[in-house]
C-alpha cells in the first residue's frame, strides 16, 4: 500500500492535517489504534482560539462548530472571593469558541470520511521505519493481518504515549519538561452553566474553573494532589469543595449529576526537534502544556497548519526549505504558548513549596493582571491566540 502522507494518530492533529493535505490534493491515511467510538467520545478540551476557529471554517469543517458552540468574548478571574473580566473583545477584538475538542474529531472524521479519506481505526502495533530514507514505512496489524504502507512522509500525531517519538534514535531529541506538584481532578456534570464565561478561581484551597460544554453541561476542575484517586472523590466532596473555591459575593454554583469524572497529571514538556528525517512530529507528540492556558489543542493546530503547508509547497514546486525548517517554525510559537501556559499556572495554583511571602505575590500578580490594561491585554491576546506567523 503507497501513500504521500502516512499519519499516525486520528486525534485533532492527525484528522485536520489529513484535510488540509486533501485540500491540496494530497493523499493521506491516518492510523487509529483505537475504534472510532472511542476517539469520538475521549472527554477532552473545549476552548477554540480564534486561529483554531478560522482554519476549520476555511477547511469546510465549521458548520456545527458555527451552529452548536459558545462564542465568548472573555473570562473571568476569581480571588478573594471577588471575580475581574478580562474583556477579549475590547483588549483585541478577537473571541474563543466553547466547542468539545470530541465533537471536531467526530466533524473531521465525518468530513473526511465523506470525501473517501482513508481512516484506519484499530489498526494494532503501529511501527515507523526507513525514516532517513526517501520511502519511509509504517507497519500496523489489522485483524491481525500485517500491513506495510510505503509513504513519502509520515506524521506523528499519536499523541504523548504515542510510537513516532520513541521511534527516533538516541541522542537526537532534546527533552525539555516540568512536572507540577499537583493535577487537575475534572467532572462533566448535567447542570447549567452557572456563569456564562468561563470562571478561573484562586483560592486558599487551590485552584478551581468553571467551564462548560453546552447551555445544559458543565465542565468544572480543581487542583488536587498528584497522587489522589477519584474513588476517594464522591460527587458531594467535589461539590462541597468547588463550591468553596468558587466561592463569590452575589454568586452561586448550580449543581446537577455528575456525568464522568478524573483526574490528570499536569507537565510542560517539548522535545526538539519536532522532526527526524521524513518524520515529522505535531501536537501532543512533540509537547504538553499545562491546561490552564487551554492551548493543547490548538497548538496541535498550529503545528499541522504549517506542517500542511510545507508539504503542499514540497508537492508543488519541490521547495525543502519549509520542510527544513518545520520544527524551527513551530518552536517559536511552542515556546510563547509554552511561557503563557506556564505563568497561567503558575499564577492561579497553590504551590505546596510556597510560603506566605509566595501567596502575597501571587495575589498582587492577580491584583496587577485585573487592575492594569497593559497586563491585562497581554493576558487576552495570548488567551485568544497570538497572531499565526
Ligand atoms: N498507533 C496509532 N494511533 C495511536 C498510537 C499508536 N501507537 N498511539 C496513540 N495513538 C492515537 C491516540 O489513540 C489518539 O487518538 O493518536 C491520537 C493522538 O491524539 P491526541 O492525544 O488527541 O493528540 P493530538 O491530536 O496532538 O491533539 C492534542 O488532544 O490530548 C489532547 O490535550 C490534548 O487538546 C490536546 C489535543
Ligand atoms: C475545558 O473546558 O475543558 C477547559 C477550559 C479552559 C481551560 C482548560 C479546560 O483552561
Amino acid at each position: 500500500m503507497y501513500t504521500q502522507v502516512g499519519i499516525v494518530g486520528a486525534g485533532p492533529a492527525g484528522l485536520l492535517l489529513s484535510r488540509l493535505l486533501q485540500l491540496q490534493g494530497i493523499d493521506s491515511i491516518v492510523l487509529e489504534s483505537r475504534s472510532r467510538e472511542y476517539v469520538q467520545e475521549r472527554v477532552r478540551a473545549g476552548v477554540l482560539e480564534q486561529n483554531t476557529v478560522d482554519l476549520l471554517t476555511d477547511a469546510g469543517v465549521g458548520e456545527r462548530m458555527r451552529q452548536e458552540g459558545l462564542v465568548h468574548h472573555g473570562i473571568e478571574l476569581r480571588f478573594q472571593r471577588r471575580g475581574y473580566r478580562i474583556d477579549f473583545q475590547e483588549l483585541t477584538g478577537r473571541s474563543i469558541t466553547i466547542y468539545a475538542q470530541a465533537e471536531v474529531v467526530k466533524d473531521l472524521i465525518d468530513v473526511r470520511l465523506a470525501t473517501a479519506g482513508r481512516i484506519i481505526f484499530e489498526a494494532a502495533d503501529a511501527s515507523v521505519h526507513n525514516l532517513k530514507g526517501f520511502q519511509p514505512t509504517i507497519r500496523i496489524t489489522q485483524n491481525g493481518e500485517p500491513i506495510e504502507i510505503q509513504c513519502d512522509f509520515i506524521a506523528g500525531c499519536d499523541g504523548f504515549h504515542g510510537v513516532c517519538r520513541p521511534s527516533i534514535p538516541d541522542g537526537v531529541l532534546t527533552v525539555y519538561e516540568r512536572t507540577y506538584p499537583f493535577a487537575w481532578l475534572g467532572i462533566l456534570a448535567e447542570a447549567p452553566p452557572s456563569s456564562d464565561e468561563l470562571v478561573y478561581s484562586y483560592h486558599d484551597r487551590g485552584f478551581a474553573l468553571l467551564s462548560m460544554r453546552t447551555p445544559q453541561l458543565s465542565r468544572l476542575y480543581l487542583q488536587c494532589s498528584p497522587d489522589e484517586e477519584i474513588e476517594n472523590w464522591t460527587d458531594d466532596r467535589i461539590w462541597q469543595e468547588l463550591h468553596t473555591r468558587l466561592a463569590c459575593a452575589d454568586w452561586s454554583l448550580t449543581e446537577g449529576p455528575v456525568l464522568q469524572k478524573g483526574i490528570a497529571g499536569m507537565r510542560s514538556f517539548v522535545v526538539e526537534p519536532m522532526q527526524y528525517g521524513r518524520l515529522f512530529l505535531a501536537g501532543d507528540a512533540a509537547h504538553i502544556v499545562p491546561p490552564t492556558g487551554a492551548k493543547g489543542l490548538n497548538l496541535a493546530v498550529a503545528d499541522v497548519r504549517i506542517l500542511a503547508h510545507a508539504i503542499a509547497e514540497f508537492y508543488r514546486s519541490g521547495r525543502h526549505d519549509l520542510l527544513d525548517t518545520y520544527s524551527a517554525t513551530c518552536l517559536r510559537r511552542v515556546w510563547k504558548v509554552q511561557r503563557f501556559s506556564w505563568w497561567m499556572t503558575s499564577m492561579l495554583h497553590r504551590f505546596d513549596s510556597d510560603n506566605a511571602f509566595d501567596q502575597r505575590r501571587q495575589l498582587g500578580e492577580l491584583d496587577y493582571v485585573t487592575s492594569s490594561r497593559a497586563a491585562a491585554q497581554s493576558l487576552a491576546e495570548n488567551y485568544v491566540g497570538l497572531p499565526m506567523e
